[in-house]
């Protein structure tokens, strides 16, 4: 879908279809939605449907312009529910939900006008970014492997931003950040969705490959031989039940200029499939586990949406790419592991494989970077989930600072997080009788004790927070900008995280 503007008086404007946004309650109907309706023949007063129209999040209505000449025809209107309830989430979500509508209708040449914005709560600017964030992401669908059943329903070719006067000032710029946000996200659901016969670790290598050949990013890819001679036995335990070869996977952002900076570095999960290994999982809706290199695409859609912006801020991803397989060669229950950082590790469950490969990229991370700040994510506890359900992801970490970040820009982009503690008697329940620790421990606070156990692989003095995202992943039903299937969590806050870096003087 195309973005553009038609810069021009009121009157001028053409689509076939204009999208607008309206607050629960009569008087709920923001500036330029109520001067459009007026110049345009007041369809909306007149209209029966007006009554059955509540602008409740998600609703959207279809309004049609009285017979003559009209350069509009169509006027799609979206809620945003109650005016002071309102959070941008609920904009990108109108904003989708509006989209698919005339996605249904077969809408062409979408439109919407900068006044529809006026009212909101927000800055223009950053109301355009939502709903465009919103609209394109929102549209977007993984058929690559479908043949047929394929819905008719083209989405529209464009979507015209109409504005009386020429884009000034941030606005001029919304466009292309919003372009290069949403295909960050995009190419992180699209990676995540796609089952793990294609997905394989090699996969996400040559996706590493692609994007620095795109964008002029560094890749180095460790091979499980290399990885050994490292000393990331933990990642190679992981990785000796799987006939996937297995990778370490290093992506470079360094802009001219920044090859010395400390740079920030974000650390994704990437269990192509996690069967539980040895520890094997229930094979009910054990299809889910696709889904377990989700920190691991979150960081490519980050770099996606770096290089597409052009952000000027060195920044590295480090991917532990691997699947979690049984097998005659699949580490075990018992195994003792001496780690890249040289603690030793008791392995209880081999299906606690998210932290045990985590570990090595941690501790690589720090000795190889020096790094400014680690952010690491990952889909890591169903415990996670149990805690904080499917719309908040849980944030841990050793710096107070980064994480109040992490959380203050997760509230402006609409990805919740929750901090939880990471006291030092969580260690307690990973104590080991024969190694360092324990891969596992009770499973009170299952999430936490995780947690505790990557905070050993990380110096005291780099600020590290640790995301578990197991249920902000995946969708199980449409939901608004995030439709069914993988939601690209995380890319939003890391491409703020590293843009605002600067201004958080972490
Ligand atoms: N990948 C899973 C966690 C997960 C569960 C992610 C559901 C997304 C949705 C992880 O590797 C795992 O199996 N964790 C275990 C840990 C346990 C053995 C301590 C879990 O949560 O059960
Ligand atoms: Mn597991
Ligand atoms: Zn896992």
């Amino acid at each position: 879908m195309q973005i553009e503007w038609q810069v021009a008086p009121r009157k001028q404007w053409h689509a076939d279809a204009a999208v607008f946004f309206a607050f629960e309650n009569a008087e709920g109907r923001l500036p330029g939605l109520d001067r459009f309706v007026q110049e345009n023949g007041a369809w909306l007063g007149r209209s029966a449907a007006i009554g059955d129209f509540r602008a409740k999040p998600n609703d959207v209505a279809v309004f049609y312009a009285p017979p003559g000449e009209v350069l509009v025809p169509r006027l799609v209107l979206a809620g945003l529910g109650p005016a002071d309830r309102f959070e941008t989430e609920k904009l990108r979500n109108a904003a989708a939900y509006a989209l698919r509508k005339c996605r249904e209708l077969n809408v062409g040449r979408a439109a919407v006008p900068i006044s529809a914005l006026e009212g909101l709560p927000v800055e223009a600017a950053s109301a355009l970014r939502e709903v465009l964030v919103g609209s394109i992401s929102g549209l977007h669908r993984f058929t690559e492997l479908k043949t047929r059943d394929l819905d008719s329903a083209q989405g529209p070719q464009s979507l015209v931003i109409l504005s009386e006067n020429d884009p000034a000032g941030d606005l001029a710029d919304v466009v292309s950040l919003a372009e290069s946000e949403a295909a960050g996200i995009i190419l992180a659901r699209d990676l995540t969705i796609a089952p793990a016969n294609v997905v394989t670790p090699a996969y996400m290598a040559e996706a590493a490959r692609q994007l620095a050949d795109r964008f002029g990013f560094k890749t180095e890819v460790i091979d499980l031989e290399s990885a050994r001679s490292l000393g990331m036995n933990a990642f190679a335990a992981v990785a000796r039940g799987s006939h996937e070869p297995a990778y370490m996977v290093v992506i470079e952002h360094a802009p001219e200029g920044t090859e010395n900076d400390p740079p920030i570095v974000f650390i994704g999960k990437g269990i192509t499939f996690d069967t539980g290994g040895i520890s094997l999982k229930p094979g009910d809706k054990m299809e889910a586990m696709k889904q377990d290199m989700a920190g691991a695409a979150a960081v490519l859609g980050l770099f996606e949406t770096m290089g597409r912006s052009g952000l000027k801020r060195r920044v590295v991803g480090i991917l532990p790419c691997t699947e979690n397989m049984p097998g005659g060669q699949a580490y075990k229950p018992g195994d003792v592991i001496r780690t890249y950082s040289g603690q030793t590790i008791e392995i209880i469950s081999t299906d606690a494989e998210g932290r045990v490969v985590l570990c090595d990229a941690l501790a690589y991370a720090a000795r190889k970077f020096a790094p400014a700040a680690i952010v690491d994510v990952a889909t890591l506890t169903g415990a996670c989930i149990v805690a904080l359900g499917r719309q908040v992801a849980a944030v841990m970490g050793n710096h107070d600072g980064l994480a109040r970040s992490v959380l203050e820009i997760g509230e402006k982009v609409g990805e919740r997080y929750w901090r939880l503690p990471l006291w030092d008697f969580y260690f307690e329940s990973i104590k080991s009788d024969v190694a360092d620790m324990k891969n596992v421990g009770e499973r009170a606070a299952g999430t936490i004790v995780a947690a505790m156990f990557l905070k050993q692989f990380v110096p005291d003095e780099i600020p590290w927070v640790h995301l578990d995202i197991a249920g902000t992943a995946w969708t199980d039903k449409d939901n608004g900008a995030a439709p069914k299937g993988a939601t690209g969590f995380g890319v939003r806050t890391f491409f703020e995280l590293a843009r605002r870096w600067p201004e958080l003087k972490i």
